[in-house]
């Protein structure tokens, strides 16, 4: 729905109050451990980056013109990390709401010695629309995002039309943006959402999914999963224009 088909949201705008738009995620305030509250003073000055500051230019802050892989809600950082320990030749963008998680994953960077990677603690939404340049992307990753079981919680799901055109914008011709989830139904969504999605081409030869490429990494809850039976779907678009 639009604002101009919601008139009571319209009425609202014109009145300039604040509107609360649907979010997806719940802003949890877990405590930092010493460690994280650590790693975040000690870090962010070289590693992080503000929504703030506006558009950034990739160049400066990485000082190369290698590859961008920007992640979107990157939790703890376990897999973000190994990535960008993998990936020299890359460099990495996380971005995540959770402050212990981001203070968890500057820990474990810290530890790696890595220089490939920056975060944001923001809402990627707004990083991504007001900090990435169009076309500056060559890979998107949304790895076990929020699954709202609920029905009626369906519409916090990050993964939505909109959703998919404004990562499109983002990502360079040919770049690819790469789900993961657990939840089959979220899975089915997903590729409902991606398959009708203008400027997309599926990577996967029997159109639906494929299988986890070596550039995921296995985590540790999703070993246990495998061990449980249960399943994970990767799903992996390629932007053809
Ligand atoms: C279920 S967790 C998965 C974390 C991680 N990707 C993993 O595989 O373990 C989803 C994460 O996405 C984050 N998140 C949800 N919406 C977000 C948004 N709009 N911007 C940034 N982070 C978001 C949540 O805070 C949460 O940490």
């Amino acid at each position: 729905m639009n604002d101009s088909s919601n008139p009571n949201l319209e009425q609202a705008k014109q009145e300039g109050k604040y509107i609360r738009t649907i979010r997806s995620f719940v802003k949890r305030e877990g405590r930092l451990t010493k460690g994280q509250a650590a790693a975040i003073e000690k870090c962010w000055p070289t590693m992080g980056l503000e929504h703030k500051n506006g558009m950034l230019d990739l160049k400066d802050v990485f000082g190369n013109d290698n590859d961008i892989v920007l992640e979107i809600g990157f939790g703890m950082g376990k897999s973000l990390v190994e990535m960008a320990k993998n990936a020299p030749e890359l460099n990495f963008i996380g971005i995540e709401v959770h402050r212990p998680g981001v203070g968890a994953c500057l820990m474990d960077a810290d530890e790696a010695g890595i220089t490939n990677l920056r975060v944001f603690e923001h809402d990627a939404i707004e990083v991504l629309a007001d900090c990435i340049a169009d076309e500056s992307l060559s890979k998107l990753q949304l790895f076990f995002p929020d699954p709202w079981h609920k029905k009626r919680h369906h519409k916090r799901r990050i993964v939505q039309p909109e959703f998919a055109q404004k990562l499109r914008s983002k990502l360079k011709i040919g770049g690819v943006f790469h789900m993961a989830t657990d939840w089959e139904n979220y899975a089915e969504h997903m590729l409902e959402v991606m398959q009708v999605a203008e400027g997309y081409k599926n990577q996967s030869e029997t159109n639906d999914y494929v299988p986890r490429p070596d550039s995921r990494p296995l985590t540790k809850f999703e070993q246990r999963g495998h061990r449980l039976g249960h399943g994970v779907w990767d799903l992996m678009f390629e932007r053809t224009k």
